[in-house]
């Protein structure tokens, strides 16, 4: 089973990945968390290059490097892992390249949607949590969260750009509604969770 988190910078996926993990471990489960991106050497590198404040980037520039980061963890990690029958939980997968390249920085979306085929070789997670806030309550999060850092190159795209990444990720909710659900983020960390059980409990049982 391959689960992502989405929403935009400090909304609070890593804290609801990490519950669902410990939750999925404690039932014996055998999962693998990886984030995105990164979780391969490759991709760790091209996340420095991406997320470094050192070097302006062009925005098909920025499309290409997410995309390569992508497909060499999706070769090499999500791949193996799926045949092996684990179950993956992804801090972000392809519908962020939908709804910051696309969306926010305003690249054709049949050219995102295009080389997004190509980097995912098609393979889709089944279920994706977005965890909705808007910029600002994610801006207050951020600042207040322990060992805050700088914020990094994407992170300094300002107040539009992340208003028009959350309308993205609202466009794919209404487009594919079975796997995107869209969760208020605005509630304390346990009520979040229940919700998101609710969801992953019920697929574990489907056939
Ligand atoms: P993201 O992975 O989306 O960037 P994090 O999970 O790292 O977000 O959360 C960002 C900050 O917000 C952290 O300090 C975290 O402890 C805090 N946080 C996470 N979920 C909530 C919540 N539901 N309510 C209040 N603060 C939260
Ligand atoms: P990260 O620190 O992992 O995100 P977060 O702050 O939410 O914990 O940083 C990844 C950044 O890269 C984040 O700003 C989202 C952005 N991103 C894209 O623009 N496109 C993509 O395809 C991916 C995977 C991430």
């Amino acid at each position: 089973m391959f689960i992502s988190f989405e929403g935009i910078d400090g909304s609070g996926k890593s804290t609801q990945l990490n519950l669902l993990r410990e939750w999925l471990e404690q039932l014996g489960r055998n999962v693998i968390t990886i984030r995105e991106p990164g979780a391969t050497l490759l991709s760790e590198s091209i996340r420095e290059i991406l997320l470094s404040t050192k070097q302006s980037i062009t925005p098909t520039a920025e499309l290409l490097l997410f995309s390569a980061a992508r497909t060499q963890l999706v070769e090499r990690v999500i791949e193996p892992a799926l045949t092996a029958g684990s179950i993956i939980l992804c801090d972000r997968y392809v519908d962020s390249t939908t709804a910051y390249q696309g969306f926010g920085r305003g690249l054709n979306m049949d050219q995102v949607a295009e080389i997004s085929r190509i980097a995912t070789r098609g393979v889709m997670p089944e279920l994706t949590f977005f965890i909705d806030v808007r910029y600002e309550q994610a801006q207050q999060r951020m600042q207040f969260a322990e060992g805050a850092a700088e914020p990094d190159r994407m992170e300094r795209a300002g107040g539009e750009f992340f208003n028009r990444v959350r309308d993205g990720y609202l466009a794919i909710a209404e487009a594919e509604p079975k796997r995107f659900v869209v969760i208020d983020g605005y509630r304390d960390r346990d009520a979040i969770h229940r919700d998101i059980l609710s969801v992953v409990e019920k697929r574990l049982q489907a056939p």
